[in-house]
C-alpha cells in the first residue's frame, strides 16, 4: 500500500508492535484493516478483500453478524466483566448449561477460559490433576505427530516438535511421548500395547480430531478416534480432544467426535464459539473427571483461574453464536460449502506444482510440490482482492460457514488463475 495511503494510527504506532509469527526485520508490512462485514475486510486505501480465512477459522457466522454484535451491546450496557471468583454471571451459566447439553456423552462441567492455547493448559493440568487426586503421579502425554495445540510452553510440548519449535525451547518445554497417529488396526493394537504398558506414567492422549490444521490441513478418518478412546480405555489414560479448529460444523458435524461417535474425557473449544468477536474458549470435561475433584481437602481443587475467564461479553457473544448455529442451518452451509470446493478447486488438480487437492467439510486444500515461493503468492491474493494466506506447502480455504456461492467461487478461482500464472 502506497505510504501515503496510510492512516496516521499506522505511522504513529508501527513501531511499537511485536507481530505473530513474523521475522519483523524482513516482513513486508502488514496491512492495515479498518472494517469487516460479512465475508469481506476493507483495507485502509478502500480496498475490500473477500476472506478466505474467516480469521483463522473464528469467524464462522461472517463479520459483524447483526445477532451477535446485538447480544455483546446489551451485555456491554449490563456487565462488562466482573471476576469469577466467588461471583458467577448469567452468560457464563447459560453458556455452560448450553454446551453440556450440546457436546456428546457427559462433558458436562465447563472451564471457560480465553484463548485456546489456555483450554489445553486446563485440560492438561486436569489430566494430571485427575490421578493426583486419586494418589497417582503420571505427568507425560500421548502426542502425536502433525498435530497443533498451542503456543503455550505448555501445549508446545503437545505440539508436534516442528510445529511446537522444540529446537528452540526444547531445554524448557516438557518431554513428552511422540506418536504417529495409528493408520491401521494392526498400528492401533500395537498402540494399545504401548499405552498399556506406559500407563503409569501417562495422564493423557491428546489429539486433534479428523483434521491437523496448523500442521498442514492433514485429514484422517474417524475410525482412528474409535482406537484412541479403545486404547485408552483399556490402558486407562484419559483422552482429550482438541476441538479449537474442528468444532462447531466445521468439519461437517457439529463436533468432529460426533462422526466417530466417541466421547472424550475433555474436548477444547474456542475461535467459532463465540464467532469471531471475542476471545474465548472452554474446556469441558465428563463427570468423572470433576468427581475427581471432590473433596473436603482444599489442595484436590483445581488449582487455576485466569483474571478474564468467563468474560461476561465473551460468554454473551457465545450465547449469540450458539443460538445462530441453532437457528440457521449451518451443516446444510457446510455439506453445499464441501460440495462447490470440491468442484472448483478439482482443476487444480491439472497444474503442474500441485500435489494434491484435498476437501473436508469447510476446509479446502491445494497442496504444493515445491512451496519455496509460498510467500510471494501473499500478495498476488491481495493484489487479485481475496485474502488468503498460504503456509508450509499449502493454499487453503476456510472460509464463513456463511459465504454465499459466488463469494466461494471468486476465492477458488483466484487459487486456480493465481497458481496457473
Ligand atoms: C487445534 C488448535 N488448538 C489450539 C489452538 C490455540 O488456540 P489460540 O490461538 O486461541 O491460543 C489452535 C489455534 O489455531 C488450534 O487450531
Amino acid at each position: 500500500m502506497p505510504e501515503t495511503q496510510l492512516p496516521d494510527w499506522y505511522h504513529d504506532g508501527i513501531d511499537h508492535i511485536w507481530l505473530p509469527y513474523t521475522q519483523m526485520q524482513t516482513a513486508k508490512p502488514p496491512l492495515p484493516v479498518i472494517k469487516s462485514d460479512g465475508v469481506r475486510l476493507t483495507l485502509a486505501d478502500g480496498r475490500e478483500l473477500v476472506d478466505g480465512i474467516a480469521s483463522w477459522w473464528a469467524a464462522a457466522h461472517g463479520y459483524n453478524h447483526p445477532h451477535v454484535l446485538k447480544a455483546v451491546e446489551t451485555q456491554l450496557k449490563e456487565m462488562p466483566h466482573v471476576m469469577f471468583g466467588g461471583l458467577v454471571n448469567e452468560p457464563a451459566l447459560r453458556l455452560s448449561k448450553r454446551l453440556a447439553a450440546m457436546l456428546p456423552g457427559d462433558l458436562d462441567r465447563c472451564f471457560i477460559a480465553e484463548s485456546g492455547s489456555v483450554s489445553v493448559e486446563v485440560a492438561m493440568k486436569m489430566a494430571v490433576q485427575y490421578f493426583l487426586n486419586k494418589g497417582e503421579s503420571r505427568s507425560k502425554f500421548v502426542h502425536f505427530r502433525g498435530c497443533y495445540h498451542g503456543d503455550t510452553l505448555g501445549t508446545m510440548g503437545v505440539c508436534d516438535p516442528e510445529e511446537g519449535m522444540h529446537n528452540l525451547f526444547g531445554d524448557v518445554i516438557a518431554d513428552n511421548i511422540l506418536c504417529d497417529l495409528p493408520r491401521t488396526e494392526a498400528e492401533a493394537a500395537k498402540f494399545t500395547i504401548f499405552l498399556k504398558k506406559n500407563a503409569h506414567t501417562i495422564a493423557a492422549v491428546i489429539t486433534e480430531p479428523l483434521v491437523l490444521g496448523a500442521g498442514g490441513m492433514i485429514f484422517y478418518p474417524p475410525e482412528t478416534l474409535k482406537w484412541l478412546r479403545s486404547a485408552c480405555d483399556e490402558a486407562g489414560v484419559l483422552l482429550i480432544i482438541d476441538e479449537i479448529f474442528t468444532g462447531f460444523c466445521r468439519t461437517g458435524t457439529m463436533f468432529a467426535v460426533e462422526q466417530a461417535g466417541i466421547v472424550p474425557d475433555m474436548i477444547t473449544l474456542s475461535k467459532a464459539l463465540s464467532g469471531g468477536v471475542s476471545p474465548l474458549s472452554v474446556c469441558a470435561a465428563r463427570d468423572h473427571i470433576f468427581d475427581a475433584f471432590l473433596s473436603e481437602d482444599p489442595t484436590k481443587a483445581l488449582m487455576h483461574g485466569p483474571t478474564y475467564m468467563a468474560h461476561a461479553l465473551g460468554c454473551a457473544a457465545a450465547n449469540a453464536s450458539l443460538d445462530l448455529f441453532e437457528r440457521e442451518d449451518r451443516l446444510g452451509q457446510v455439506a453445499k460449502i464441501e460440495q462447490q470446493l470440491k468442484d472448483e478447486l478439482a482443476p487444480c488438480r491439472d497444474l503442474p506444482n500441485v500435489k494434491d487437492v484435498r476437501v473436508k467439510g469447510a476446509i479446502g486444500v491445494v497442496q504444493l510440490h515445491d512451496a519455496s515461493n509460498i510467500d510471494a503468492l501473499k500478495p498476488k491474493f491481495v493484489d487479485a482482492g481475496v485474502w488468503i494466506r498460504p503456509f508450509r506447502d499449502i493454499v487453503y480455504l476456510t472460509p464463513s460457514l456463511t459465504i454465499s456461492a459466488e463469494d466461494l467461487s471468486i476465492l477458488t478461482n483466484t487459487i486456480f488463475s493465481t497458481l496457473n500464472g
